[in-house]
């Protein structure tokens, strides 16, 4: 595509015209009564039968600076600052938002240095943040919840959360939302500093302000990040950025998806893979049920799609179609040297856990438990594609960063072994081997995404970490595993003296 005719097509992507397309803003516009049903005391009251719903209640402030209790011994090579980012403010007043993916972005920080390990956590004020906590009430309709008399929404950052992922990018920090722009913390105050116009102050200029921009981006081992973000449109934005933030290139392809939602991707060291699910947005006849996440429906008659996409020119070099499924995360992808692609995914059957995550949120915990698996999928140079269906039920694949797009051995992932509600066990998978080292926490844990810190850059090497949720003590520890030896138990379990919300995903980032 000519640049001149990209630009054309991202301005008219762009913030002037782009939520005019999606579901937010016909959200805004629904004149709706107010949740005719009270979701918070419908949790609330759920809450006192269901201890493990904690995780997902509402949280009131920031968490103050503070220094854990440790059991264990910390290893001395693991120096730096953990990031995550997650959900929180899930209620103001007598709303409560009803899905898990609507609540505002709260940043934990868990800083290691001299044996110690200091926790802080804090809500991003993002202008969404601002004005609400102003007004003490929700003004905005989520992409899930229609309030009473909603604020009209214009353009996505109006409502950006920031509230699913968390990478360092020179010396910010970005918090990732996937429907709107990446929004700059501050690292050491961890403030909101802006949302990023990626375009500003280069050729692109103000042509992609407002854009999509996913909560998965990769990073190569050379700092490069690669990431994408779907249009309502169902075009998918292409981004290619150097280490320090700045655009290097930008693409745009019409993919023709209407999913509604698209989590996560891959790339390979010459490709990237765009992998469409089987989904599209239908009719709720739920009339409590009219968001977006509510009309997302699976069709078991639509394969999956890849789209392999070239690095250097941001354009389709092929198409692959899959058994239908659906997935919110992928682990990583490398390609052999006859082209052969080969990728993981935490596949799930159909898309109820979509569903899951909004009952779990109005306390009804009628089918809570819908699991993944992980799935090895193999893309042939001929344009076939085999997978092989792991009996391992899986969620948050990881690996080691500095593997992103190369072949890697092990891949690190939470599973279930108590059928809990959240995930309450890590797992590594040797791939070349198919051996399995795991370590269950017990049922009273709910284990969040656990990721894999190697200093020494070495696979198999290294540490692997990650926060669980203490049900019966309401208490959140942040654990240290030895990356090889996961079935031993944490080497290091640090307390915090409450809980932490459940999140998402984080990262570490070396001292
Ligand atoms: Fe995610």
């Amino acid at each position: 595509m000519q640049r001149r005719q990209l630009l054309k097509s991202m301005v008219s992507l762009g913030a002037g015209s782009l939520l005019l397309n999606t579901p937010f803003n016909a959200l805004a516009k629904v004149n709706s009564p107010q949740q005719a049903v009270n979701f918070k005391l419908l949790f609330n009251q759920a809450l006192v039968s269901h201890p493990e719903l904690i995780g997902f209640a509402n949280v009131e402030d920031n968490f103050q600076p503070q220094v854990l209790s440790i059991e264990g011994v910390l290893p001395k090579d693991l120096v730096g600052t953990f990031y995550r980012n997650g959900p929180a403010k899930h209620e103001r007043g007598e709303a409560r938002y009803q899905h898990l993916f609507e609540g505002d972005g709260m940043l934990q920080r868990f800083t290691f240095s001299d044996g110690k390990i200091k926790h802080q956590g804090k809500f991003i004020a993002t202008p969404k943040f601002q004005k609400e906590q102003q007004a003490q009430r929700f003004l905005y309709s989520g992409p899930e919840t229609i309030i009473q008399q909603p604020l009209p929404v214009s353009n996505a950052d109006m409502i950006n959360t920031a509230n699913t992922n968390i990478i360092a990018v020179g010396n910010d920090l970005w918090a990732l939302w996937e429907a709107g722009s990446p929004t700059k913390v501050d690292e050491q105050t961890l403030e909101y500093k802006g949302q990023i116009n990626l375009g500003a102050g280069g050729k692109y200029q103000n042509s992609l302000q407002g854009l999509p921009f996913s909560a998965h981006p990769k990073i190569e081992a050379n700092g490069d990040i690669w990431n994408f973000g779907l249009n309502a449109t169902g075009h998918v934005v292409l981004y290619h950025l150097a280490a320090n933030g700045q655009v290097k290139n930008v693409g745009l392809i019409n993919a023709e998806y209407h999913g509604g939602m698209l989590h996560d991707f891959l790339i390979t060291d010459k490709h990237l893979l765009v992998i469409l699910p089987s989904l599209n947005v239908g009719h709720s006849s739920d009339k409590n049920r009219q968001g977006l996440f509510s009309r997302i429906e699976f069709d078991q008659n639509q394969p999956m799609r890849v789209l392999v996409i070239s690095k250097v020119d941001l354009s389709i070099q092929k198409q692959y179609e899959l058994p239908a499924g659906f997935a919110f995360h992928y682990g990583n992808a490398w390609e052999e040297k006859d082209g052969t692609i080969r990728f993981d995914a935490s596949l799930y059957a159909n898309v109820d856990v979509l569903q899951n995550l909004s009952n779990i949120m109005q306390g009804n915990m009628d089918n809570a438990n819908t699991d993944a698996k992980t799935v090895l999928f193999t893309l042939n140079p001929n344009g076939t594609a085999m997978r092989n269906v792991m009996d391992l039920n899986s969620e948050f694949p990881r690996i080691c960063n500095h593997l992103t797009g190369l072949r890697n051995q092990y891949l690190y992932q939470l599973s279930s072994s108590h059928n809990s509600l959240w995930s309450d066990t890590v797992c590594s998978l040797n791939l070349e081997t198919g051996k399995q080292d795991s370590f269950d926490f017990g049922k009273d844990y709910q284990v969040e995404e656990h990721i894999i810190v190697c200093p020494k850059k070495v696979e198999g090497t290294g540490y692997l970490i990650g926060t669980a949720l203490h049900v019966p003590s309401k208490r959140t520890c942040l654990n240290v595993f030895k990356a090889d030896d996961l079935a031993s138990g944490p080497m290091a379990r640090a307390w915090l003296s409450h809980h932490l919300p459940l999140g998402f995903h984080g990262n570490f980032k070396h001292a």
